[in-house]
């Protein structure tokens, strides 16, 4: 957004009124601030009510030195781990002894905007309900930390992507900030914003990487989230429309991979729990159940209005899908019971996006568990979302055993008062011969274990038998979070990241079995992630990056799981970029 100079000292005014605002406290917001001022009618006052959102949020910190785009420097050679514990060994030595990957198979890693940009304020970005989420509500993030720096990739993007390019994968997958483009979500555009974009995309296209890009990835323009409690209201859907087709008509012709939504199975957790008093509004629908489904609902919508306008109407030239959050549900018998409680499990987490757009609707156990909760698709709208992905994009990261309640699914789905209402089965980590189903991941990432042969049952599950109208399935993220990383008094023993080296060579090994053995059509793996990012409640202590970020100095460093990551590539016939190391 340009400011204009009779506006920056109401903007500073403003700023330092904020700064009184503490953390954890609950936000005054006096729109009486500018009230002195006398209404001019063509007056721009974005500037103005920019500066209101950023006080609702409060004091947001800045990096000391990092404030700019910086030029990067050359490059270190990697040498990977030492001569004294070598890498993990595959444990299918024989089988993938000499398999490759099929032609044009996408890799690379992952992040997302808010997660690793930082520079949370800086030149016009508008706050988005995380913002707001990690400044004010207590006990939203478990090391108090939030998005306002982190690993500062909003200015050090450059050196960033000249080590992606020495290292060599093809793909790069990480999102767009919607606020960052549109301050409040909607109107005004913010021209640095998308100048910072266009240097993005411009930096990848030189490096030779194809951007794989999502457009949104949770962080809903807070401005949306006051007007109308942002994906409880119908209104959401033109208002990110006009916002996704900005970008795709900007970027498509360096972007070969879209995705209109970062795991829309969010709204189970954004829309359920959150308290009241920081983000919903009083005349907003509130958290519940109810919100939970329609957030849904207008997200599929969205998805897919977005998608037949790409083809149809703009005649874009990549391939467009949503990513979703989706665990492997093992029965943990071969009791109809069990069964069925696997089959809601994997019908309420993956079946609510995937049946409607395989199939034409909602599960039939979401229909008759939910009733009106549930929101109805119109015929036109069915028709709409039929087929409206190119691809089935899975962020799989682990799995679960599922049992039967004691009392049976049946009285559960009946009783909307059932603490396992609406799924209505149980589900565990922990396997019948006591053994936890994996070896475990960092605290802050509990529902996270080590499940490799679990994504190959997955693939050929989800192709074969949940969604056989899928033809085309990438694993859109998968990741692990070693164990007490963050503990390590020495970065050089933090990056000897054993565990998460194990899972990304089982997890690699059993996508290329699923491609092998079980002739599953896997055109696509990303890794979650290039470097330590926000994640979310569990805030920055809790580590997924294949690099070490020290967040004092901003240093990336490789760890073991990288270059694990890489050889296995080399080793697999992996497409890698001409310059590559
Ligand atoms: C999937 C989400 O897309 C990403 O934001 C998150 O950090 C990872 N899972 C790890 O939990």
């Amino acid at each position: 957004m340009m400011f204009s100079s009779a506006s920056r000292t109401l903007v500073l005014a403003l700023l330092t009124l904020g700064a009184s605002a503490s953390r954890g406290g609950t936000p005054t917001v006096s729109y009486n601030v500018s009230a002195a001022e006398t209404y001019l009618p063509n007056k721009d006052y974005s500037n103005e009510q920019l500066a209101l959102l950023w006080y609702q949020v409060g004091p947001v910190a800045t990096h000391p030195v990092v404030t700019a785009t910086v030029e990067p420097t050359p490059e270190p050679s990697w040498a990977g781990p030492g001569e004294f514990h070598p890498f993990v060994a595959s444990n299918y030595p024989e089988e993938l002894a000499v398999a490759k990957l099929p032609p044009g198979f996408n890799w690379g890693m992952t992040s997302s905007a808010y997660q690793l940009e930082g520079a949370a304020k800086d030149e016009g970005r508008g706050p988005s309900i995380w913002d707001l989420l990690s400044h004010r509500n207590p006990n939203q993030v478990a090391d108090n930390s939030t998005g306002d720096v982190l690993a500062q990739h909003y200015y050090l993007y450059k050196q960033d992507f000249q080590r992606l390019a020495k290292y060599g994968s093809p793909y790069y997958s990480t999102s767009i900030s919607w606020p960052r483009i549109f301050p409040f979500g909607k109107g005004p555009i913010n021209e640095a914003g998308i100048k910072h974009y266009d240097d993005v995309i411009a930096e990848l296209v030189k490096h030779g990487i194809k951007p794989a890009l999502s457009l949104f990835h949770w962080d809903t323009p807070l401005a949306l989230f006051n007007e109308y409690g942002g994906w409880t209201n119908p209104k959401i859907v033109d208002d990110y429309l006009n916002y996704a087709k900005f970008v795709i008509a900007r970027y498509d012709k360096h972007v070969p991979v879209w995705f209109t939504f970062n795991e829309p199975q969010y709204c189970n957790w954004q829309y359920s729990y959150y308290p009241a008093g920081i983000l919903y509004p009083s005349y907003g629908i509130g958290p519940g159940i109810n919100a939970r489904f329609i957030c849904g609902h207008y997200t599929l919508l969205a998805h897919a209005k977005l998608a037949k306008w790409y083809h149809n109407e703009f005649k874009g030239k990549g391939r467009i899908s949503f990513k979703n959050s989706g665990n492997y549900y093992q029965p943990v018998t071969n009791s109809t019971g069990d069964l069925e409680a696997a089959k809601r499990a994997t019908d309420f987490s993956i079946g609510w996006f995937g049946g409607p757009w395989t199939d034409g609707d909602y599960p039939q156990s979401l229909k008759d568990t939910l009733g009106e909760i549930l929101p109805t698709l119109s015929k036109a709208e069915k028709a709409l979302i039929k087929g409206s992905c190119d691809f089935y994009a899975l962020d799989g990261y682990t799995a679960f055993y599922v049992s039967e309640l004691p009392g049976g699914a049946n009285a559960c789905a009946r009783n909307r008062s059932d603490p396992n209402y609406p799924e209505c089965g149980s589900s565990s980590q922990v396997a019948p011969n006591g053994f936890s189903i994996g070896p475990a991941a960092d605290a802050g990432a509990s529902w996270l274990k080590s499940t490799p042969t679990g994504i190959r049952k997955f693939l050929s599950a989800i192709t074969k038998e949940i969604f056989p109208a899928v033809k085309d399935i990438v694993v859109s993220e998968f990741g692990f979070a070693e164990p007490f990383e963050s503990e390590y008094a020495s970065v050089p023993d933090a990056i000897w990241d054993l565990r998460r080296t194990d899972y990304i060579q089982g997890f690699l090994d059993n996508i290329l079995l699923a491609i092998t053995e079980d002739h599953v059509n896997v055109t696509g793996a990303y890794i979650w992630s290039i470097m330590d990012n926000f994640e979310w409640g569990s805030g920055i202590k809790t580590r997924f990056g294949m690099q070490y970020v020290s967040y004092d100095t901003l240093t990336r460093t490789p760890k073991a799981s990288w270059f694990q990551a890489r050889n296995w590539f080399k080793r697999h016939g992996g497409e890698f970029l001409p310059g590559a190391e």
